[in-house]
């Protein structure tokens, strides 16, 4: 049997076939042209609507429309979102998400992945992380206490308490955590940043005057990683483990940066780690993700980033941020085989389930090129980089904080400026190719050479084997 159908309305049905899948992505970073990549690889061939504080080259590629623009003007992001008839976003940076961007996209029809405001505290209070935490017997934190200044008359008790917590009960190896967001500068830590407990208390007292709120903890001896998961829910599938390194100059010294690189391995878990560790992390993140839902009363939907420490006595939690990291982010991307747009849509739906995700059994190693001056100064903004026209197959090159002028220079800004990654069978063959890739880029620039080399690894492995017989 043929059923006419009349020509306009012929044309929509059609129309509803061809016309294209548009996702809006909201990013500050190279962390987002590696979302993008892995979004556009889709075969459902989506169209990207890209609000970004940067003009990176990147998106010339990738994007169907470029918004460079402040990516807190969430109001203006809702417009674009709306203009284009997105079908969803996904929100990669820390600041808009913890503002409640994903709450004004879904109030305007717009499903996001990214946690809503209330849920996304998880990163944006350190309080409600370590309480939450505690509250439904989630025994890996630290020893902590959060000190709030309800009245300023409670000032100098409050002090005298802080110093007592800082002296006596955590013996001068403390940190101090702002109670809010703060551009990756709000913790500091005792021996690196606070050497005497005047500083610490002098920290603690100023964090409180800003946001009310100060959290205070025991300093942990032992090895970071990071351990991501797709959320939807109570629905918790991990990505592979990845090792940050945040300090600026090799052999781990010099000040703290947002991560100068990392790696990742062929197993999915880290040379440093045991099965039991990764079970462990895994572990947490699941019964994080069911207390959120529990407390919050209502679905968590994003990327929940665990923030471990492998110590002498198990795997504890160092922080929790309710993003993709960056670097991590560019190790384990380009390693997705599965359709990200369709594990972005199950974590929407809430149908998400292992089936969706499914990463390559290959090694990463990430180095971030920076500004020579970089972090403590801003000297080079504005000056030229060179960078080459051809990359090996197994390379890839994520542009953060870079910007092309209209001759097609590629000019520098303050921050990292090009993440370079290498995938190969072992960690060794992707550190060569990543190292390889970095020795190329000429100007006023730097990275780490010893990231995912043999040397550094080994002192990992070899720093564990004696916190573990400890
Ligand atoms: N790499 C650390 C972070 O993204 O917070």
């Amino acid at each position: 049997m043929s059923v006419r159908v009349a020509e306009p309305l012929r044309r929509r049905i059609e129309n509803c076939y061809t016309i294209p899948m548009r996702i809006l992505l909201v990013t500050n970073s190279a962390r987002g042209e590696a979302i993008a990549d892995a979004l556009v690889r889709s075969p459902q061939k989506p169209e990207l609507i890209v609000c970004s504080t940067v003009k990176s080259p990147g998106f010339a590629k990738l994007a169907t429309e470029l918004h460079v623009m402040d990516i807190m003007s969430l109001a203006k992001i809702v417009d674009i979102g709306k203009a284009a008839k997105c079908d969803f976003a996904f929100v990669a940076p820390d600041d808009p998400i913890g503002a409640g961007l994903a709450d004004r996209l879904e109030a305007a029809g717009i499903p996001c992945v990214a946690p809503k405001r209330n849920l996304a505290r998880i990163e944006s209070s350190k309080s409600f992380a370590r309480e939450l935490m505690h509250k439904y017997g989630i025994d890996h934190n630290p020893r902590f206490r959060a000190f709030s200044l309800s009245s300023r008359d409670q000032r100098h008790s409050i002090e005298l308490d802080i110093r007592a917590y800082l002296e006596h009960e955590l013996h001068s190896q403390y940190v101090v955590k702002y109670d809010a967001l703060k551009g990756g500068k709000g913790v500091k830590v005792s021996g690196e940043h606070l050497m005497t407990i005047d500083s610490g208390a002098k920290y603690a007292m100023e964090c409180l005057e800003e946001c009310g709120t100060v959290v205070i903890e025991e300093k942990l001896i032992g090895i970071e990683f990071s351990l991501m998961s797709f959320v939807s829910g109570t629905s918790v599938i991990d990505m592979p483990a990845v090792q940050d390194h945040k300090r600026a100059d090799t052999g781990d010294m010099g000040p703290n940066t947002g991560g100068m690189g990392t790696y990742s391995d062929v197993s999915h878990g880290l040379p440093f780690l045991e099965p039991s560790d990764m079970q462990t992390a895994s572990e947490i993140n699941k019964k994080v993700a069911a207390a959120i839902e529990q407390e919050c009363g209502e679905s968590y939907k994003g990327i929940l980033y665990g923030g471990f420490i492998a110590t002498s006595d198990g795997v504890k939690v160092i922080e929790y941020n309710a993003r993709f990291g960056d670097p991590e982010v560019l190790n384990v991307l380009p390693l997705l085989e599965s359709d990200f747009v369709a594990i972005c849509q199950a974590i929407i739906t809430g149908n998400l389930t292992s089936e969706h995700v499914k990463f390559l059994p290959k090694a990463t190693v990430c180095k971030y090129i920076v500004p020579k001056s970089y972090p403590v100064d801003k000297k080079e903004v504005g000056q030229k980089v060179m960078i080459p026209q051809e990359f090996p197959e197994n390379s890839r090159i994520y542009f953060g904080d870079v910007h092309f002028d209209d001759t097609g220079n590629v000019l520098l800004g303050g921050s990292r400026s090009i993440g370079i990654v290498g995938i190969g069978d072992s960690i060794v063959e992707a550190e060569q190719v990543a190292q390889t890739v970095c020795e190329k880029i000429a100007g006023p620039v730097r990275f780490r050479s010893d990231i995912g080399t043999v040397d550094s690894i080994q002192k990992r492995v070899d720093l564990m084997h004696k916190l573990r017989a400890r």
